[in-house]
């Protein structure tokens, strides 16, 4: 395997960065993050050690969904920059030695994007609305929807056309109303992605993240769901205990020829540090395994592993989580990626420390000091797995979910869909603090469009980066001694003999993690070198809530 920046096939073994961009940094002083921003963090995030930055969506929006409602696949929103802003950022990270790969949002428009203005204008029956799920409703008059999909949003999946006339059609959206869904079996839906694609790889985009990779392929008669008289899942063919089998519009086989096609256009290109373009799929719903057959040679380069994100920190089912997907990416000679958190879920620090079983906002048992001792382990046996990497924003910092924000900030469209009662992701996006003082701890010029707490100063990037005992020196150390130890070390890794509560693995021989989940401290490996640990040792011994690296003479 190769690794590190300038190698081909970098993605195998990269630490990729994720930029929320309206969060990362303020560069023209609106109150919002921007290109300019993260142009003037680039010497950060190259120090950091990462080897590619993933920037969230930056296409022109009217963002109902944080831009993952895009009116232009080619541009730039206006509030982040412009195309010519977009491409010398394009060359700076590569100056660096880094790469840059961006969202893609396939699964649906805006519906300001011209295609969806065009269907709606060209009515029911025409060629334009195929582009699109248009289709009467049901019941008398058609008052009801088409079928019984919720959106993932809240409510239905389906919205009725104002004003279309006898009869009147619904078009269908998996998440807000203003994200209608492609229809991918139309050929033009995906011919204009072909040119989507080609615009941003000749501008030297790296590669693509695919936001919901996994919903993009229907069932194109629209089964319902649920049975109408059980409220049953409905059963079909190949319907055993994997709830996925056949669903109509997750984890569907349709989907694979698309990442085919994609495959074929992305291999016609080199990067410009000499390696190919990647793929990094985002599918939170497939079925059991299913992850591998994004992954095929001739599909996905790399596939967000979420069930890793969603375990509980016990060592038993992290363990048997890390060795299916080591294996199961092993079988289609993909490499593993793993993730600790992103843009959609609770930061680590808080995750970690509340109680088993807790919900959000509802549970009184938050212990952030747990929590940030558990996030520092868990960067630490993160970064030592084999394989990609994906680090949120923020969490080289530490930070936690902020729980508190007044409800009028709130701009998720889960809060308002939900009828106000589910607060939504607001709370991982809050805008990084860079300084310790400022009306924004240095995001930028202006208020900050999500306040931040007050007690984010300590946190900031200037407070932490001469303190040797901070969260971001463990994850510039970490980043650094990954390249000179780790990478280029194969992905196999061996899972030696422990006690209970401990998790290790050695990799290459010379080389073990070693992370104590237990109440009590455990004895390290006797003549092993420590190369970090994420908290201070008690003696020999590993303290609970701690990892170390050890490599052997
Ligand atoms: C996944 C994205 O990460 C999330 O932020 C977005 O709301 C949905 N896809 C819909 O695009
Ligand atoms: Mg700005």
């Amino acid at each position: 395997m190769t690794g590190g920046r300038g190698e081909a096939e970098w993605w195998r073994d990269a630490v990729v960065y994720q930029v929320y961009i309206r969060s990362f940094a303020d560069g023209d002083g609106d109150g919002i993050g921007d290109i300019e921003g993260i142009a003037s963090r680039l010497p950060y995030l190259s120090d950091l050690g990462v080897d590619a930055i993933w920037v969230t969506p930056w296409y022109p929006s009217p963002f109902a969904d944080g831009g993952y409602d895009v009116a232009d696949y080619c541009d730039i929103a206006p509030v982040f920059g412009d195309l010519a802003r977009a491409e010398a950022l394009i060359e700076e990270v590569h100056g660096l030695g880094m790469r840059l790969i961006i969202d893609l949002v396939p699964n649906h428009t805006s519906d300001r994007h011209p295609w969806f203005t065009r269907a709606l204008a060209a009515g029911v029956g025409s060629r334009e609305r195929e582009w699109y799920w248009f289709r009467p409703g049901s019941g008398p008059g058609g008052d009801a929807p088409p079928n019984d999909w919720p959106s993932v949003f809240g409510g239905p999946a389906w919205e009725r056309v104002a004003g279309d006339g006898d009869p009147t059609q619904w078009f269908l959206h998996l998440f807000a109303p203003e994200q209608p869904d492609l229809n991918w079996a139309n050929p033009k839906v995906a011919e204009a992605f072909d040119g989507v694609l080609r615009f941003w790889f000749d501008r030297g985009v790296d590669g693509f993240r695919i936001d919901v990779a996994n919903a993009m392929a229907k069932d194109p008669a629209l089964p319902d769901l649920f049975d109408r008289a059980t409220g049953d899942r409905a059963t079909r063919a190949g319907d055993g205990d994997d709830r996925l089998a056949d669903h109509p519009y997750w984890d569907r086989d349709e989907i694979h020829e698309t990442f085919r096609r994609w495959r074929r256009i992305a291999d016609s290109y080199r990067d410009r540090l000499g390696g190919p373009k990647m793929f990094v799929a985002e599918a939170w719903q497939v079925r059991r395994g299913g992850l591998a057959r994004y992954l095929r040679a001739d599909e996905l380069h790399n596939a967000f592993n979420f069930e890793f994100l969603a375990t509980a920190w016990a060592p038993d089912v992290m363990r048997s989580v890390i060795d299916r997907h080591v294996s199961m990416v092993a079988a289609v000679g993909a490499g593993p990626t793993w993730v600790l958190s992103n843009h959609d879920t609770v930061r680590v620090v808080t995750r970690y420390g509340r109680a088993p079983g807790a919900t959000a906002g509802k549970e009184p048992h938050l212990d952030l000091v747990v929590g940030l001792r558990r996030a520092r382990a868990a960067a630490l046996l993160t970064l030592a797995l084999p394989g990609s990497t994906y680090l949120y924003q923020g969490d080289e910092l530490g930070l936690a979910e902020v729980e508190d924000l007044p409800d009028e900030a709130l701009q998720d469209p889960i809060w308002r869909r939900s009828g106000r009662t589910i607060r939504g992701r607001d709370g991982c996006r809050v805008p990084l603090p860079w300084s310790e003082d400022g009306p924004s701890l240095g995001f930028g010029a202006a208020e900050p469009w999500l306040p931040q707490p007050a007690g984010w100063a300590r946190l900031a990037v200037s407070a932490q980066s001469n303190d040797p005992g901070s969260m971001l020196s463990l994850y510039r150390r970490a980043i650094a001694l990954r390249r000179s130890h780790l990478v280029g070390r194969g992905h196999d890794i061996v899972w030696p003999e422990t006690g209970p509560g401990v998790l290790a693995f050695d990799r290459g021989g010379s080389f073990a993690c070693v992370v104590n989940f237990g109440t009590d401290a455990v004895a390290l490996e006797r003549g092993a070198e420590v190369l970090i640990a994420s908290g201070p040792l008690d003696g020999p011994n590993l303290p609970t809530d701690t990892a170390a690296w050890l490599i052997r003479p």
